[in-house]
This record gives C-alpha cells, structure tokens and sequence, in this order.
C-alpha cells in the first residue's frame, strides 16, 4: 500500500502503459482517476478494475479545465498519453518530408498534454505544498530518431520541461517533485501497426529487439513498477532526474568495443 489514500491522476490509460501504471497505482491504494481521449475504453478499463474514470483529451485545454472541477486537488499526475504520428498509417516523419500538419498534431498531445498536465498538477497540489508528476518521455527523447522526428522532438522537450517544473516547484518552496521516465521498446498496442499480424510478425519482434542488450521488448508493468517508486513517498529526495528502462540499450552504443 505504497500509495494509500493518494488521489493518482493518470491520462492515457486506458491501455498500454497508462493502463499498467493506473492497476499498479490502484493496487498499492492509490485512489485512481484514469483518462483517455478514448471515453468508452477508459470507462471499460476503470470498471474492470473498480477505479474513476473521466474523459479528458490531454491536448484540450477545456478538458484540463474540466478535470480541475472534477479533482480539484490531487497528489499524483502521470503524464502518460502519447501518440507516434503513425496511427492512422505510416506518413513521412523524417525532417525532411513531414508535413507541417503532421509535425505539430504530434507535438499538440504529447508536448502541449505534458504542458498542461504538469499546469494542472501544480496547481492542484500546492496549497498542500506537496505531489509526485511523473512525465513518461521515452529512449527516443534521447536520441536523434530519424525516421521520426517530431515524436523524438517531443520526447526531448518532455525531457527538458520535466527539469524545469522541478526547479520551479522547489523555487516555490514546494515539495512537488517531477520526473521523467524514458522507456525504450515496451510491448503494447502501439507497436501494433509497425509489428503487424502476418507470418513475419515474429521476425520483426526479434529485429526490433536485436540490438537491446536484453533481447526482449519491455513489459508495461515494469513502467509501472518505476512509477509507483516516483510517485510514492520513497523517492521523497528524487526530483528533476531522468529514469531509462530499456533492458540496457543506452548502456552503450554501436561504437561499444565488444
Ligand atoms: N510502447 C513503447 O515502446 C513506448 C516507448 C517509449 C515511450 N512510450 C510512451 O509511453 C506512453 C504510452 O505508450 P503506449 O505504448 O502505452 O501507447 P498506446 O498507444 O498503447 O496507448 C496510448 C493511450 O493514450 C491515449 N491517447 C492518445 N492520445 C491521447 C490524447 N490526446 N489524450 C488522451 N489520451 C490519449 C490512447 O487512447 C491510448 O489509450 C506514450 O507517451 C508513449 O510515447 C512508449
């Protein structure tokens, strides 16, 4: 119960990693709020697991704004949602082909999401002076991705923003903390349209994961497991910093002597 009596908002979760972090949060006796853009999944998900649930785009500012009614103090924020830009087909993302369009659709959910989660989250924690923001960037913020810039883009911002919430928040005299978590290949439905349902799938899973030190994809319950410890009072003193989970891809480099 390393969260009890903790009201936990996560956005995204009404699959993948969001969905792991907000069965984790409610295990360890978070109260949990999950939101998703995606209503009617968000809703199933919360039944399944016996937690609130609300409708909440995180790139509309009037969503935030109606999230602030519905909970108006809280003491975690998950700022998890995110998209790839390859949802709906694989369009160009490269620096030189993206379109304009595509290039800020990608930023408006996972960098204006974050902006405006973190907003929300400092404001509705610091009349308590207190609160856990988790930030999940990925590998990708960390390097240059070619074949998908404005995702890496993003990522990177998230990264940065992250730091400077931090150091605003402990300016302010506030023990609100904030991190980013940066996980590499985690299995969820977002790999879906890259991995595919024909005889090959396997093959593509194993190259995707050839060059990861453990040779497996990622599980989202271990995302969770990293923000459970951010957003429980045992990372009290961790505030600003960047966690990587990615079975050791960053540890080195292909210039890594063998
Ligand atoms: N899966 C990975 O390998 C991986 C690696 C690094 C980082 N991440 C990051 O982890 C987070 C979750 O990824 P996932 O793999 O679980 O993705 P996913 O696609 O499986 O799930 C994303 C969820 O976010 C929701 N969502 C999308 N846009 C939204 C919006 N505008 N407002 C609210 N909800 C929205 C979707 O409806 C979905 O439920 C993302 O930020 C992603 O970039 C994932």
């Amino acid at each position: 119960m390393r969260l009890a009596g903790k009201t936990c908002v996560v956005t995204g979760a009404a699959r993948g990693i969001g969905r792991a972090i907000a069965e984790a949060f409610h295990r360890e006796g978070g109260i949990v709020v999950a939101t998703d853009r995606d209503a009617a999944a968000v809703l199933d998900m919360a039944a399944t697991i016996g937690c609130r649930a609300l409708a909440l785009d995180v790139a509309r500012e009037e969503d935030w704004d109606a999230l602030v009614r519905a909970v108006p103090t809280v003491d975690v924020v998950v700022n998890n949602a995110g998209v790839t830009g390859f949802e709906d087909g694989m369009v160009p993302h490269d620096p030189e082909n993206a379109s304009l369009a595509d290039w800020r659709a990608v930023h408006a959910v996972n960098l204006d999401g974050t902006f405006l989660g973190c907003r929300y989250a400092i404001r509705a924690m610091k009349a308590r002076g207190t609160g856990s923001i988790v930030n999940i960037s990925s590998r990708s913020g960390l390097v240059g991705i070619p074949g998908a810039a404005a995702y890496a883009s993003s990522k990177a911002a998230i990264r940065n923003h992250t730091k400077t919430v931090a150091l605003y928040c402990a300016q302010q005299g506030w023990a609100i903390r904030c991190n980013s978590i940066h996980p590499a290949a985690i299995l969820t439905p977002m790999w879906e349209p890259m991995l595919g349902t024909g005889p090959d799938r396997q093959a593509r899973t194993d190259a995707l994961v050839a060059d990861t030190p453990l040779r497996r994809f990622g599980r989202p319950e271990e995302v969770a497991a990293l923000s459970v410890l951010l957003a429980s009072d045992e990372a009290a003193y961790v505030t600003g910093t960047e966690l990587t989970i990615d079975g050791g891809l960053l540890a080195g480099s292909a210039a890594s002597p063998g």
